[in-house]
């Protein structure tokens, strides 16, 4: 196959990019999303920030630019992201305990009313872990008490029962970090009590030099190990290797419940890393060395 997207699909999997409203009037840009990627996800409007500006009042505007953007174009939609520390609106920001909790379960819920039924994967919880210790982020979240996650996930499966459930994180890569550790032993708590949750996303922002571990298959098996599907939702290689990433891709490719790869933008130029140059076309939309190897990856499945 001569694009991403047509290769994954020969082994039943999606390949998608970031995709950010601002950009979509840009020919050079549109015409590259369209052509190589059959999934997509928001870069930013379907946050909480841009959702729900002020606290029961629903924006999807440009949410729905871009969701309308790649269902006329054949494709599919990744919600991202539901519940999260970051990119709160200051209303939110402003909350805690019980107001807090309760204005997470409305903002669920009445983001996936809004695509119920259309948007086979959802990232519920984002980035919710330490970065370091194996134990959670504190947040305003967390200080509503420890059962946010499952409260969240919970919510989420009552509100769009089609959707499956992910738990979205970075750095959550090589198998021995204790943050790794922490999220498996989540997911594996929540199997165990039946805890809707159905899949993991692996951001998979990557630095150059040692970030890329081959211990990283293992971590993908051993997620699907416990009955979710993995993806690896926001792909960008510092300096975008071709053997890193070629690595990664045949990661995936190895493990059957490795649903799709997602990159965190198209060109470099789109990139909030731009100056590493993390993706696979330049900013003029030229088709870059790890664009070949990635490609070459998925066709040699
Ligand atoms: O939209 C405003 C604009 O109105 C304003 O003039 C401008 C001035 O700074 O800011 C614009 O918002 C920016 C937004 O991107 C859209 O460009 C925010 O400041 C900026 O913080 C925001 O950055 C995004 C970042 O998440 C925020 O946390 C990046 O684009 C986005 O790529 C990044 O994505 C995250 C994933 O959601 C979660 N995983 C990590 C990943 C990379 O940080």
């Amino acid at each position: 196959a001569s694009t991403l997207g047509a290769a994954a699909a020969q082994s039943g999997r999606y390949f998608g990019t970031a995709i950010s409203s601002s950009r979509l009037g840009d020919s050079n840009y549109t015409t590259i999303a369209n052509r190589e990627f059959n999934m997509v996800t928001a870069e930013n409007e379907m946050k909480i920030d841009a959702t729900e500006p002020n606290q029961g009042q629903f924006n999807f505007n440009n949410a729905d630019r871009i969701y309308n953007w790649a269902v006329q174009n054949g494709k599919q939609v990744r919600g991202h992201t539901l519940a999260w520390h970051s990119q709160q609106p200051g209303w939110m920001q402003s909350l805690s305990g019980s107001a807090l909790r309760q204005a997470m379960i409305n903002h669920i819920n009445g983001v996936m009313a809004h695509y119920k039924g259309k948007i086979p994967y959802w990232d519920v919880v984002n980035e919710a872990f330490d970065d370091s210790n194996g134990g959670r982020r504190d947040s305003n979240l967390q200080r509503t008490g420890n059962d946010w996650i499952e409260v969240a996930f919970r919510t989420a499966r009552a509100a769009d029962p089609a959707a499956k459930l992910c738990y979205n994180d970075y750095n959550i890569d090589n198998w021995t970090w204790a943050k790794t550790q922490g999220v498996y032993n989540m997911v594996k708590d929540f199997k165990s009590r039946g805890v809707p949750i159905d899949c993991v996303g692996l951001q998979g922002h990557f630095n150059s030099g040692s970030a890329y571990n081959s211990n990283y298959r293992t971590t993908l098996q051993s997620f699907a190990a416990l009955g979710v599907d993995v993806a690896i939702t926001e792909l960008d290689v510092e300096g975008a290797s071709s053997t890193t990433y070629a690595n990664i891709v045949n990661d995936c490719l190895a493990v059957a419940r490795c649903v799709g790869i997602t990159v965190w933008g198209v060109r470099d130029s789109d990139s909030w890393r731009s100056s590493q140059t993390p993706l696979l076309f330049d900013g003029n939309g030229n088709k870059k060395a790890a664009y070949t190897s990635v490609l070459n990856a998925l066709n040699n499945a």
